[in-house]
């Protein structure tokens, strides 16, 4: 939780905001991993608007935390110097360790946001993350600790989801049910998947100010596209569902096998969540450097 300081900026106590892999909602199995990556390509628009808005000279240090399988840690390393390190924070990081084996200039860390340290390469020239904050509780302590971890004249960027307005056309209703069962879910758990528009308030929560720009991607594909997607995405929720009483085991199993018509579903178009980026350059602490503020403004 925050507090301000004397000199009035905001503090943060990242003690409250640990978490451990039993906190995490979703499940460690292949299927997730799998889901993961069809997720990622969903994302790879987004993830390259993002990346290529932040204007980056050349970053030899970055992280990607909560990296999952790493992909996006592979798109950084495009625009990134041949001789960057690219860190990978994750609670878990067998799936990133799969993806990336042999590759010297990747480093994996196992551990929490809030706990893992000292981490290697620390402070980032780009620190990044991406659909990891709606799984926070605090996710405004999340960014307060994301920009400790940026170096002066280094890069926050955060890409995350928007849930509220994804649809089909013409409406399908087992997309339509699995989306309604994610949001109620979600909401029981305490899980904000509408945080995508929150993000540029929660940078000011967070302490850091406005921030410099924001970059909006949504994407369309068939049913039939989503067709191996959909059936993980219930997978995910399946166990959650019934524990938390957000469906019964008869409604689930309607929706399943409605799924499995996918496939044929080539003139329905889903809309899936926007994805939602949002950063902020860290300006020079030209007091700190000694340096008259006026003749070093534009830095
Ligand atoms: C929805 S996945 C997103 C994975 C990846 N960023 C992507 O876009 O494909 C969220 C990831 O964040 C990780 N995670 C959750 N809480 C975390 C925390 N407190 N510290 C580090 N990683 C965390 C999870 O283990 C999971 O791999």
């Amino acid at each position: 939780m925050a507090h301000r300081t004397p000199a009035g900026h905001f503090a943060y106590s990242f003690a409250a905001a640990m978490r451990t892999p039993a906190d995490y909602l979703l499940p460690r199995t292949t299927g997730e991993a799998r889901r993961l990556q069809i997720q990622s390509e969903l994302l790879r628009e987004a993830t390259e608007t993002l990346l290529g808005a932040l204007e980056l000279r050349e970053p030899t240090s970055c992280i990607d935390i909560g990296c999952g399988t790493g992909d996006a840690m592979l798109m950084i390393a495009r625009l990134a110097g041949q001789g960057a390190r690219i860190v990978g924070l994750d609670l878990d990081t067998r799936p990133a360790r799969a993806r990336l084996e042999g590759e010297p200039r990747f480093e994996l860390v196992q551990g929490d946001l809030f706990s893992a340290t000292p981490l290697p390469s620390a402070p980032f020239d780009l620190t990044f993350s991406r659909y990891l904050l709606h799984h926070l509780p605090d996710p405004a302590a999340a960014i307060a600790r994301m920009w400790e971890l940026t170096r002066e004249g280094g890069t926050l960027a955060i890409l995350d989801i928007d849930q509220r307005a994804t649809t089909t056309y013409p409406s399908w209703w087992p997309y339509d049910q699995l989306e309604q069962w994610i949001r109620d879910l979600y909401l029981k758990t305490g899980i904000d998947n509408h945080i995508g528009h929150k993000l540029p308030h929660l940078f000011e929560q967070a302490g850091i100010g406005k921030p410099d720009g924001t970059k909006v991607v949504g994407v369309i594909r068939t049913i039939a596209e989503l067709s191996e997607f959909l059936p993980l995405l219930l997978d995910m929720i399946r166990g959650k569902l019934l524990e938390h009483a957000v469906a019964s085991q008869a409604e689930i199993d309607r929706v399943d096998a409605e799924l499995a018509t996918a496939p044929q579903q080539t003139s329905i178009y889903c809309y899936r969540p926007a994805a939602v980026g949002v950063w902020k350059r860290k300006r020079y602490d030209v007091t700190a450097m000694g340096l008259d503020p006026l003749a070093a403004r534009g830095r």
